[in-house]
């Protein structure tokens, strides 16, 4: 489901009775212009980690534990909806769109579902990240299904024609056989997707996607570190990959790796900020390129989690300083990002 635009109205059915004297249409328009989101005559728009996010609908962003997937100029960010007051026993999946990844426009509510394995009171779906099969011409989003106690550990398949459409549940399974708990995705500069997923007997994996994205078509390592919010970026020629410890909501010093390729060797895990702040109170759950027409900025998406009031979690989206084997997430402060240009300007 999109947005739908209104009837096109007639100047004259709108103008019916002039509301206000024509004189005072200048002095109006001024203020309107004054009071108007800063748009691209501004300048880029500023990104405001922690603070409320409010989509075109003046509701907060409920696009929690997501991911992003571009199609051509528009970024689709898909998430956990977790809206204050929805019925308990289903789980749901929100959808918005961007093309400056700072104003989002609420597409749809793209999952509703009622418990689809049977897994009772407290059922988990999270996490859920969406790719795009250029074979088969579907949508298909990955989600982390579990009981209440996470003893399930399974990925959950949905799929969809349309971006934003119903997304329909199909299966669940365990991924090359493993508990899966967070998810993450990656998709190469190649256009090859991988799935990232948590297996707590053994680590962090990441696995090759089968060209249909139904199934996983093979394993790419095993790195054998016990991570969550798994994320990894291809940036000048080498992989970074970043996860958090297993803390639950409590945040904790979020740690990365490099390799020149998938398979490995992975360097030693190193904290991407002051161990003491412990991420800035985030947790990782993507890594974005955005590659303009004078630079690439990779930009950290992270959940600060508010496991009381779930649906007030904020983001916490940063430029990352990130090469030569190193990267850092610099302390939040607004920023702005020039789409066109992939330049980022952080606040001083
Ligand atoms: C976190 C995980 C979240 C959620 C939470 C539940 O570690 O990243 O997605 O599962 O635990 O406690």
């Amino acid at each position: 489901m999109t947005d739908v635009d209104p009837p096109p109205q007639s100047f004259k059915t709108i103008m019916k009775k002039p509301i206000l004297p024509l004189a005072a249409l200048p002095a109006m328009l001024s203020l309107c212009l004054m009071t108007m989101p800063a748009r691209a005559a501004d300048g880029p728009p500023t990104i405001r980690p922690g603070e409320k996010w409010e989509d075109n609908r003046g509701q907060h962003v409920q696009a929690h534990g997501g991911g992003i997937l571009k199609l051509g100029d528009t970024y689709y960010w898909f998430g956990e909806d977790r809206t204050q007051g929805l019925p308990q026993d289903k789980r749901y999946v929100a959808c918005y769109s961007s093309t400056d990844l700072a104003h989002w426009t609420f597409r749809n509510q793209v999952v509703a579902i009622s418990d689809p394995e049977n897994l009772g009171r407290g059922w988990v779906l999270e996490r859920p990240k969406v790719f795009y099969s250029a074979p088969t011409k579907k949508f298909v989003m990955y989600a982390h299904i579990d009981d209440g106690p996470y003893k399930f550990a399974r990925v959950g398949v949905l799929v969809c024609d349309t971006v934003d459409g119903d997304y329909k549940y199909v299966k669940s399974f365990r991924p090359l056989d493993h508990e899966s708990r967070d998810i993450g995705q990656f998709i190469d500069d190649d256009g090859t997707a991988y799935l990232i997923f948590e297996d707590r007997p053994y680590g962090f994996r990441i696995a090759k996607l089968a060209a249909d994205y139904m199934s996983i078509e093979k394993e790419m390592c095993l790195i054998p570190k016990h991570m969550e919010g798994g994320a990894v970026v291809h940036y000048n020629g080498l992989y970074y990959a970043i996860g958090s410890a297993l803390t639950g909501w409590r945040p904790n010093p979020n740690r990365f790796a490099t390799a020149t390729n998938l398979a490995g060797p992975w360097s030693e895990f190193k904290n991407i900020a002051p161990p003491e702040s412990n991420t800035y109170g985030s947790q990782s759950t993507m890594m974005l390129k955005v590659t303009g027409t004078k630079t690439t900025t990779v930009i950290f998406m992270g959940d600060l989690w508010r496991p009381q009031s779930q649906w007030d979690s904020r983001y916490l989206w940063m430029p990352l300083q990130i090469g030569d084997d190193k990267l850092t997430l610099p302390e939040p402060k607004p920023w702005k990002l020039d789409i066109k240009t992939g330049e980022a300007t952080v606040e001083n």
